[in-house]
């Protein structure tokens, strides 16, 4: 029997999780409320908000799974990437965990645990696993990339943003119409009550598979300032429309490439990853494609899409596997790329 408590602290979640044998057992995350008055996450402040969460979060994760801590085979811990201070607090823990219980240390790549997030069985009876090569749109706060996924350890980003990531252009543009932080959830939730085809904003042209977003973040704000300038109660009076139309065009961006990847690929099978697979609209658009196309399609669970450990605790299971362990001097990287 294989144990792996599994940390994550690589922004403003501070998670915990357990998993036994591949199958999830608890995964505890405190977000950090903290950042809201300032739009956006303040590094120092996530530090700090890591220091304070750390060890009740792991003591109910290992609580909820009923797991003494001498119970646990090994530990999974985010080294990168992410914001330095952040990662620190999750890295320092586990080392002086491991060191106190004598076992192993494993670092996981965040960016691979949000992948192999779909790896993570519900019970020892789920089957739902993707099978590969299957492509992965990863979409986060931070990434926006499809990779195309060979084994759990094999994985290529074939194409990524070259300036903004989708997260970042829902959550920019959330912030020009006043809502608050982050925006992706709540335009999500307006985008339902509005017409996603009452304004049309311009997409990116650009070659490949990569994206970019910063384009649209511009046309949205010059947009809206044109319109403002006539009505000022313009953004009030249309919000639902606004987002409709924003979310509607963010999805069409991320789908047209990750079609054309599909068919170029031949490549049938395809999973969200992150925290931008929450959204509604990308999750039907994805599913509506997988019907019209015949794709096996992989959404995970809301749990698993913004930042969590059980990603982390799966990722370090399959590693545990492979004998893969660090060293205690192993330092985090805010950068770093999957390859
Ligand atoms: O993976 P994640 O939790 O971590 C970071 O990359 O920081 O992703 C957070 C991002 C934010 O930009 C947030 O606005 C976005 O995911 N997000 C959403 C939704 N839920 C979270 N964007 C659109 N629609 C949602 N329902």
């Amino acid at each position: 029997m294989v144990t792996i408590l599994g940390i994550e602290s690589s922004c403003d979640d501070t998670s915990a999780a357990v998993v036994r044998d591949g199958v999830i057992l608890s995964n505890v995350i405190a977000g950090q409320a903290v950042h809201e008055r300032y739009g956006g996450v303040v590094p120092e402040l996530a530090s700090r908000a890591h220091q304070q969460n750390i060890v009740p979060v792991v003591h109910d994760a290992l609580k909820q799974a009923g797991i003494p801590k001498e119970g646990v085979s090994a530990v999974a811990f985010t080294r990168g990437p992410g914001l330095l201070g952040s990662l620190l607090v999750g890295t320092s823990f586990a080392k002086g965990f491991t060191a106190a219980l004598g076992i192993p240390l494993i670092e996981v790549n965040h960016l691979q645990a949000h992948v192999l997030a779909h790896f993570i069985k519900e019970d020892e009876n789920d089957r739902n696993q993707p099978d590969f090569p299957f492509l992965c749109l990863l979409v986060s706060g931070g990434n926006s990339q499809i990779i195309l996924v060979k084994s759990l350890s094999d994985m290529e980003i074939i194409g990524q943003t070259i300036d903004d990531a989708a997260g970042e252009a829902f959550d920019k543009c959330a912030k020009v119409m006043g809502l608050g932080y982050p925006g992706g959830p709540e335009v999500d939730r307006l985008a339902k009550l509005g017409d996603p085809g009452r304004f049309t904003f311009s997409k990116p042209r650009i070659d490949g598979y990569d994206y970019s977003f910063s384009g649209l973040k511009t046309s949205f704000l010059y947009f809206l300032r044109d319109e403002l300038k006539e009505d000022p109660d313009f953004i009030d009076k249309n919000k639902n429309d606004l987002c409709a139309s924003l979310q509607k065009t963010i999805v069409d961006i991320l789908m047209d490439k990750l079609c054309l990847a599909a068919k170029e690929l031949g490549v049938n099978e395809v999973a969200l990853a992150g925290g931008v697979s929450a959204n509604s609209g990308l999750r039907n658009a994805l599913e509506a494609c997988g019907k019209a196309r015949g794709w096996k399609i992989h959404i995970p669970k809301f749990a698993y899409t913004t930042d969590n450990a059980a990603m982390v605790a799966i990722t370090g299971y399959y590693k545990y596997l492979d004998g893969l362990f660090c060293e205690p001097d192993v330092v985090p990287f805010a950068r770093v790329s999957m390859q």
